[in-house]
């Protein structure tokens, strides 16, 4: 059984294969709307969520799927103490996959473990969130025409940010990329991904505080939100959470052909000035993270022989 929890899951051919099939579905719409019909995505999210869900759900949709499912722990049986192990031997018996999106790092796998059906890491903790990833990848190369040869700056909390940890490791298999992670010092990039990924590939990064600075180098610019989620105390949060906040001044020495990315939700971190600009393309990035979320139902299903 094939399940994406990481996207290493997935080899740079078969990311390509997707992108090529989201591709496909945005130019012929009409040839998918029904290949999953009589098909049952089930969302579970322990919690919050506005894209993943969403755009998970309008893909099966849009593939002439159903969806079932809970948008909050409390509302399942969770609340009550059962296990995830529990929970996705429970959902295999009604639905032909899943996608899951839980506080706890490692949970998504856990259930990959139970289930009978694909399970897909909807975001876990601050650990991963490998199809935001698929969405950043699709956006990058239908911007950039390639995913290799790119400064790729990472500003904002790089510690939490679980689309950063996943962007870095799956660009980290191209070549000819170099990452300036742009942070507060509490806020870097945690140590095991420079070490299992950037030092034990050879791959060249700064790290600095300076996002002006760094700015007229970079082609791709991917901002993040500090995630008060994730702090263990909230004046830590409100001392650290304005750190970066992009106004068109910052954009003054940047490339023309510079394209601004953000998994969003955005909270200030990009000013509302930046969304006419023709380098933000943070609202495309939702749209394309729907198309690959309808090319990974499809891969993962036609895998399980459901299709
Ligand atoms: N990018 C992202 O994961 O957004 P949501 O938290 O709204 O799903």
């Amino acid at each position: 059984m094939r399940h994406l929890i990481d996207i290493l899951d997935f080899s740079p051919e078969e990311l390509r294969e997707l992108m090529d099939t989201a591709n496909d579905i945005i130019a012929n719409p009409g040839k998918y709307s029904e290949v999953c019909r009589g098909k049952k995505l089930a969302t579970l999210f322990f919690e919050p969520s506005t894209r993943t869900r969403l755009s998970f759900e309008a893909a099966m949709l849009e593939l002439g799927g159903s969806v079932l499912g809970f948008s909050e722990a409390q509302s399942s049986s969770a609340a009550k103490g059962e296990s995830v192990a529990d929970t996705a031997k429970v959902i295999s018996c009604y639905a032909d996959i899943i996608a899951m999106r839980h506080p706890k790092e490692g949970a998504p796998l856990v259930a990959a473990m139970n289930a009978s059906i694909p399970v897909i890491n909807a975001g876990d903790g601050g650990h991963n969130h490998p199809t935001q990833t698929l969405a950043d990848l699709l956006t990058i190369y239908r911007e950039k025409g390639r995913l290799d040869h790119l400064t790729v700056g990472l500003c904002g909390d790089l510690k939490f940010g679980r689309t950063v940890h996943s962007l870095i490791t799956a660009m980290s298999r191209y070549e000819g990329l170099k990452f300036v992670l742009i942070s507060p010092e509490e806020l870097k990039v945690p140590s095991y991904v420079k070490k299992e990924v950037l030092k034990a590939k050879g791959i060249p990064y700064v790290q600095t505080t300076d996002l002006e600075g760094a700015m007229p180098e970079l082609d791709i610019l991917y901002m993040t939100r500090v995630q008060r989620e994730r702090f263990f105390n909230e004046e830590d949060y409100l001392r650290l959470k304005d750190s970066y906040i992009l106004t068109p001044d910052k954009l003054q020495n940047a490339k023309a052909e510079l394209s601004i990315l953000h998994p969003l939700p955005r909270v200030n971190e990009i000013s509302v000035a930046i969304d006419d600009d023709p380098r933000a393309c943070y609202f495309k990035q939702v749209l394309y993270g729907k198309y690959m979320r309808m090319a990974l139902i499809l891969k993962l299903l036609k895998e399980a022989g459901t299709l």
